[in-house]
């Protein structure tokens, strides 16, 4: 079932023009929107830094000339990061050592890594980015599971995965010990890749965990119990809340994965996150690692966004990735079609940054080693 080198792989001199970036916006000047300081954009090799839309890399040096903040965007940001710890060691395991093998750059980890995508911000790209990165590991021949724990279904239906009310979903495992292999189907788009679909059931399970035994940990019991050394990752897709249904994945997950939106609103909430991860580690799962933090929707005109991924790089340091997702209307358009971008449009510049920030995921698990 594995798939070829570069099998759907977007080619970056096969690259399209993008999709997006609309016209600068009222008070917005053409020089603002393409900003100086791109010596270090993204690691593309053809095509230009403006069509793929990534972000400067190199930390401050290399940032866009940016907008001063003012005083209370200063003082939000510093407001969200202010007891925000996070621990820069990796609980990633020694990769699969593949010699010659088709997928011999991009290393596949020696045991199962189960990454939490988490945030309890509405909007800020956890399903996207749980759906784009399964896929593009997947299409490098990692066998990759998607658990979708949001009662709205939007994992299992970017996945084209059936997901109405009478299906075997992750609702029965939480609540009635059905076992995850019972309900895992494949992605149809995409060899490798599967998803443990969430119907609207799900909706009351936060209430009906709470009278259940082990309440915080049925999903961890639930991959414990489950083949999951079959997999290479299992990506948790969490819904917009600290209720238990994401206490679940905390718990059950060995890394966390924070995407961050890169708009001012976006870093409300990061540090009460960050204090739910210290307060589940400190009882529950004392290896979850908060493992990276990916920048999401960032849109290249705005100073605003170059300013607030400069303040988390600041702050988080080399657990963010270095590649940033641009807004992309193509990777929005994607789900309607029941696909990910990956296969929706593979030249887009979300496709290709998703596949650079999947790359680096997958290359800092060997890294780790
Ligand atoms: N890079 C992007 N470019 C353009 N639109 C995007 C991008 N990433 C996500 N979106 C869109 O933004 C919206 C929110 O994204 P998504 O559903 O992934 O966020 P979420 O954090 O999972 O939301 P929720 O908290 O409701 O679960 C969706 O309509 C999605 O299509
Ligand atoms: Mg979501």
């Amino acid at each position: 079932m594995s798939t070829g080198p570069g099998q759907g792989w977007p080619d970056r001199a096969g690259e399209t023009p993008d999709d997006q970036q609309p016209d600068p916006g009222p008070g917005e000047t053409a020089a603002e929107a393409a900003p100086s300081g791109h010596a270090n954009w993204g690691s593309t090799t053809s095509g230009t830094a403006e069509n793929v839309g990534y972000v400067p890399t190199g930390g401050p040096a290399a940032a866009p000339a940016a907008r001063r903040p003012n005083q209370g965007e200063s003082e939000l940001v510093r407001e969200a990061l202010k007891d925000a710890k996070v621990s820069h060691e990796t609980s990633a395991a020694a990769p699969k050592s593949k010699p010659g093998g088709a997928d011999r750059d991009w290393p596949r980890p020696a045991r199962c890594r189960v990454v939490t995508i988490a945030n309890q911000k509405g909007g800020v790209g956890k399903t996207t980015s749980s759906v784009n990165l399964a896929a593009s590991l997947a299409m490098h021949g990692a066998q990759v599971l998607v658990v979708d724990l949001d009662p709205q279904g939007n994992a299992s239906t970017a996945l084209g995965v059936d997901h109405h009310a009478d299906v075997p979903s992750i609702y029965d495992v939480l609540i009635e010990d059905v076992p995850l292999a019972d309900i895992v189907v494949p992605a149809p788009e995409i060899p490798n890749l599967f998803c443990a679909p969430a119907t609207l059931n799900l909706a009351g399970a936060e209430i009906e965990l709470v009278s259940k035994v082990a309440r915080e940990s049925r999903l961890q019991r639930a991959l414990d119990a489950y083949d999951k050394d079959k997999f290479d990752y299992v990506l948790i897709d969490c819904p917009p809340s600290l209720g238990l249904l994401t206490v679940n994945a905390l718990v059950g997950g060995d890394e966390l994965l924070i995407p961050i939106q890169c708009e001012y609103y976006a870093l409300e909430g990061l540090g009460q996150l960050i204090r739910t991860v210290d307060l589940v580690r400190s009882h529950l799962n004392p290896t979850l690692n908060v493992s990276t933090i990916l920048l999401t929707m960032y849109d290249a005109r705005t100073r605003l966004a170059a300013q607030v991924a400069e303040d988390v790089r600041n702050h988080f340091g080399d657990v963010v990735l270095n590649t940033v997702i641009p807004r992309s209307v193509r990777v929005s358009e994607a789900p309607s079609y029941g696909q990910s971008v990956m296969t929706y449009d593979p030249g887009s510049s979300g496709a290709l940054a998703y596949s650079e920030a999947a790359s680096e995921i997958a290359h800092r698990n060997g890294e780790a080693t």
